[in-house]
């Protein structure tokens, strides 16, 4: 079959995608980039807020029309989402299969018999000895580990994803180094938490260690590091590996005490900015990206202001902002006290209001500055000119073409948008 595949959600999704590509093209199918020639369109879904959930049933609805013109077509839908609502969606939406996060090794299967749904948790699957099929020309998500055992109140990752697993170290440095030889030079490392990873004695520190001697490769990067598993080593490893970017994602959630108590988060805010407060002492230059939530159940105006203190008081480079979204059987949806919609909303455009100014004034403090970019793609809005990242994880565009794909350059910053440094 000719397939299609359309992803929603985190990073983990978009290697997953990579993942079954080479699943389904190993069973003789044929991964297509436009949706009006494919006969199987796969969504690859979400369930970490309502409207994630709500947005791909919508495009599922939309899609259904060419069922009639095509009576063939398929329609599958994989991940979260497909964890959480297996059959259901089956009987509710007219998807023809759907294929857990844990059962892709059998979607070809699923295929050939003409069968619905499989979503029997698997909490040993790592897909290991897959090697997945890389969409981006320059960069590579590598998943390192599966799935999270810590059970934020709010969350409903370890539900869907199952416990914390991690990949054989050999079979990821194996991976690295082939990315780097096929011009993937920019390495992304995926977990829910990659502070635990744990393969025999290799801990997440030691397989940096590792992956910064190959060769092949130019820099590395990790999402997500949980802020209660932070170790010291860690900070140490970051500030002495050369191709170790200068950037954490580190999610605050916030700077509330009693929230943070009540999400379950397992640190205080004065532990975490003692952690923003070492990083910065470890790497000078470090950028600090962060994700932050507002509006959990029995969140009041003042717990809701120590969070905008704390954005104030950390600045961070960029943080994702969100509103809280109840999840059902997670903890956080029976709490008394939900916060009605119309507040949520509201605190949620002050964060991101506050949030842009921060953000604009680290672009334009870089201005006159060198940087050191990595060019990932070809820009959008010019013939003559290629976008990539710096070290510390800003958009950056400069004068370049298709030969400069996978490739390091210096140059000065000489003008920001606010959210994309100007270079040349
Ligand atoms: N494992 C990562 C990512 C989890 S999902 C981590 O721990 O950071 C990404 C982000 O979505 C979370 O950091 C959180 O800010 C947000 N999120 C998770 N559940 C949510 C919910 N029920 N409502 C709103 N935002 C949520
Ligand atoms: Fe969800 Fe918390 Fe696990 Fe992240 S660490 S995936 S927020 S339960
Ligand atoms: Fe990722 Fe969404 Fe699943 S954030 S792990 S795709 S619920």
């Amino acid at each position: 079959m000719k397939f299609y595949i359309e992803t929603y959600g985190c990073q983990m999704n978009i290697a997953d995608s990579e993942l079954i590509s080479t699943i389904l093209i190993e069973a003789g199918h044929q991964l297509v980039n436009n949706i009006d020639e494919a006969d199987l369109i796969i969504f690859n879904t979400c369930s970490v807020r309502e409207h994630a959930e709500n947005r791909v049933l919508g495009r599922i609805a939309s899609e259904k029309y060419r069922k009639t013109s095509n009576p063939d077509l398929k329609i599958a839908v994989i991940g979260c989402m497909a964890q959480r609502m297996g059959k259901r969606l089956i009987e509710n939406y007219s998807v023809d299969y759907v294929a857990g996060v844990d059962q892709y090794l059998d979607f070809p299967k699923l295929i050939q018999e003409n069968k619905g749904a499989i979503t029997d948790p698997d909490y040993t699957q790592t897909y290991s000895g897959i090697r997945p099929h890389h969409q981006s020309r320059t960069c590579a998500y590598i998943t390192i580990m599966r799935g999270c055992n810590n059970f934020c109140s709010y969350c409903i990752v370890p539900y869907v994803r199952g416990r914390e697993r991690s990949l054989p170290a050999e079979l990821i440095i194996e991976e690295v180094k082939r990315c780097g030889e096929k011009g993937l030079k920019d390495i992304t490392l995926l977990g829910q938490n990659v502070n635990s990873y744990a393969y025999q004695d290799i801990n997440f520190p030691k397989l940096l260690r590792l992956l910064n001697d190959i060769d092949s490769i130019h820099r590395i990067r990790f999402i997500t590091s949980h802020p209660k598993d932070l170790s010291d080593e860690l900070i140490e490893v970051m500030a002495e590996c050369s191709k170790i970017c200068e950037h954490i994602h580190l999610p605050l959630q916030s700077g509330d005490n009693d929230i943070l108590l009540a999400m379950n988060r397992n640190y205080t805010i004065k532990h975490y900015i003692n952690i923003v407060n070492k990083l910065r002492k470890a790497i000078p230059d470090i950028a600090i990206t962060t994700d932050v939530m507002t509006g959990f159940p029995g969140e009041s105006e003042t717990a809701f202001n120590h969070t905008l203190q704390a954005m104030r008081q950390i600045q961070f480079d960029y943080a994702f902002c969100f509103k809280y979204s109840p999840r059902e059987n997670t903890k956080a949806a029976d709490l008394p006290d939900q916060i009605p919609e119309a507040i949520r909303l509201e605190r949620l455009k002050k964060m991101v209001i506050l949030q842009r100014e921060i953000s604009k004034n680290k672009y334009e403090a870089k201005i006159g500055s060198k940087v050191e970019i990595y060019v990932e793609s070809l820009s959008k809005k010019s013939a003559h000119q290629v976008s990539g990242k710096t070290r510390d994880f800003k958009i950056a565009v400069l004068d370049g073409t298709e030969r400069d794909l996978g490739t390091l350059k210096k140059a000065q910053v000489l003008a920001s948008t606010g959210s994309t440094l100007l270079c040349g």
